[in-house]
């Protein structure tokens, strides 16, 4: 049987995270818990621990000693900040999906993260959702392209402190891998595509020469 594009991206964390001994995992966005039951068998294999985050009551999808579930909103920064460890080896942002969110997130738990630790962003590609794709849509489109936009902007100004991977299973997976503490301001990758020049030379362009 074919495997799904969601089981596909969940296969690629669970085979990361694997190879972390001890692994302590903070993931943002539960639902139904089924990157929660991926983190789950991993640290019962490597002992590690697993912190949920979601703004709906998840609490009660599992119960298990190496969990612990925080019912918040993850931008609820003043409260969560003095609750999680300082030291995580794995971090997924999957709540909210919204570009101005996920930068906010990115930057606040970026801090928590140890050295070498990993960052995935769930949804980041839009190629399922244009006009005519098996799921065809034009918020999540839209929202997918920004939030791609605001993935690429964070690496453009911070090379030297992250590598960036992007799987594009699907709605797609950034992998983020923390290689510095600093983390500088995101930037503006400049676009000369609509320049005058351009929209110009994309009217008269000479057609190739057969
Ligand atoms: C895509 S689902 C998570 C899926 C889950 N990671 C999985 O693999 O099954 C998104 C979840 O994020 C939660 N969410 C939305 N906005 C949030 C926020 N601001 N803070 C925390 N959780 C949020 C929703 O309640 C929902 O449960």
């Amino acid at each position: 049987m074919m495997k799904s594009d969601e089981n596909i991206k969940l296969d690629k964390m669970k085979n990361i995270t694997s190879k972390i001994q001890n692994p302590n995992i903070l993931e943002l966005g539960v639902k139904k818990g089924k990157s929660t039951r991926m983190f789950l068998d991993i640290c019962e294999k490597n002992n590690g621990y697993l912190t949920s985050i979601d703004i709906d009551d998840c609490s009660k999808i599992l119960k298990h000693p190496k969990w612990n579930f925080i019912h918040s909103s993850d931008d609820n920064f003043d409260y969560i900040n003095k609750l999680i460890k300082k030291d995580y080896d794995i971090l997924l942002i999957d709540s909210l999906h919204e570009p101005n969110h996920i930068k906010k997130i990115f930057y606040n738990y970026f801090k928590f993260l140890k050295l070498n630790g990993i960052i995935f962003i769930d949804d980041v590609i839009w190629l399922p959702y244009v006009k005519g794709e098996a799921r065809d849509n034009d918020f999540s489109e839209r929202i997918n392209r920004l939030t791609f936009d605001q993935i690429v902007r964070i690496y453009n100004s911070n090379k030297e402190s992250l590598s960036l991977e992007i799987d594009f299973t699907g709605s797609g997976l950034a992998i983020f891998k923390k290689k510095n503490n600093q983390l500088n301001e995101d930037k503006k990758v400049i676009n000369r595509m609509f320049t005058l020049k351009n929209l110009i030379k994309n009217i008269y362009a000479p057609k190739p020469k057969k």
